[in-house]
């Protein structure tokens, strides 16, 4: 599998960059499998994993936990850490040790979500020779102040701001930017501006590449999820098919059957 590098190059190439997330070891053994270009562990498992209404209730333990299960099932795909909303703050965290024990556990980049002082980290970050990724747009860590989970960059004003985010974030360093939830007009715009790939959710088709949580699109998540998810498989009902299946062969004594038995 080719490196970080390598898989961002797509963008000189016109090839798409295929990202999804995964939390766990036995989904990241499948994505790799797959074919999948940059696994990111985000920190949406607060929501998909352990039923949290927000990602900012999501600590760096329980991410940098989550990130070592994930690199054990990989053996060369690029694996970026989402960087917990509290474990980047300019005051009172430890934004580079934090960046760093993900390194350290063996991650490619870190991402990162824009806020008011974003670019002060991403620069502490790119200086101590971090790879990070920016993300703009939607940001779920400070969703409240975005007027909640809708379309940014509506208005010119709001266009206008996300395009200057993300000009500022290559300029920083970064060498992506994940792009959340606006109009295919801006997410083309702001694609062809910037030299790093730019990889879009909820962004439309025109971004260098796509990213979508695994849990949306193989029908593993019961709550609602967003219109740009596209649910490749049901996988939640076959679970549930497969467990009353189960549960009926215990019932009635035929599992387990001479097969799974020991004489
Ligand atoms: O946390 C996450 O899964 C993310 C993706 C939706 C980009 O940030």
């Amino acid at each position: 599998m080719p490196g970080l590098n390598e898989v961002l190059a797509k963008k000189s190439r016109g090839e798409k960059i295929v990202m999804l997330t995964a939390y766990d070891y036995s989904l990241a053994v499948l994505l790799e499998k797959a074919g999948v270009d940059i696994i990111l562990v985000g920190d949406s498992l607060a929501n998909v994993v352990l039923g949290l209404e927000a990602t900012s209730q999501v600590g760096m333990a329980v991410m940098l936990h989550h990130t070592q299960a994930v690199l054990r099932g990989v053996k060369s795909a690029p694996v970026v850490a989402d960087m917990p909303f509290d474990a980047y703050q300019p005051e009172g965290s430890d934004a580079l040790k934090n960046a760093e024990a993900f390194m350290a556990a063996g991650c490619a980049a870190v991402k990162v979500e824009w806020f008011g002082r974003c670019l002060e980290v991403v620069a502490v970050l790119v200086k101590a020779g971090v790879p990070v990724i920016g993300h703009v747009g939607l940001t779920p860590q400070t969703v409240e102040q975005l007027g909640g989970f809708k379309v940014q960059g509506r208005t010119d004003v709001a266009a206008e701001a996300i395009r200057e985010q993300s000009r500022k974030l290559e300029q920083a360093g970064c060498v992506a930017v994940v792009l959340e939830c606006v109009p295919e007009g801006l997410a083309r715009q702001i694609t062809a501006e910037l030299h790093i790939p730019v990889i879009g959710i909820g962004a439309g088709k025109y971004c260098d590449g796509q990213v979508l949580v695994v849990n949306d699109m193989l029908g593993l998540y019961d709550r609602k999820t967003p219109k740009f998810v596209k649910k490749y498989a049901d996988i939640g009902a076959e679970v549930v098919e497969a467990v009353k299946c189960y549960k009926k062969e215990v019932e009635e004594g035929v599992f387990p059957g001479p097969q799974q038995t020991f004489l």
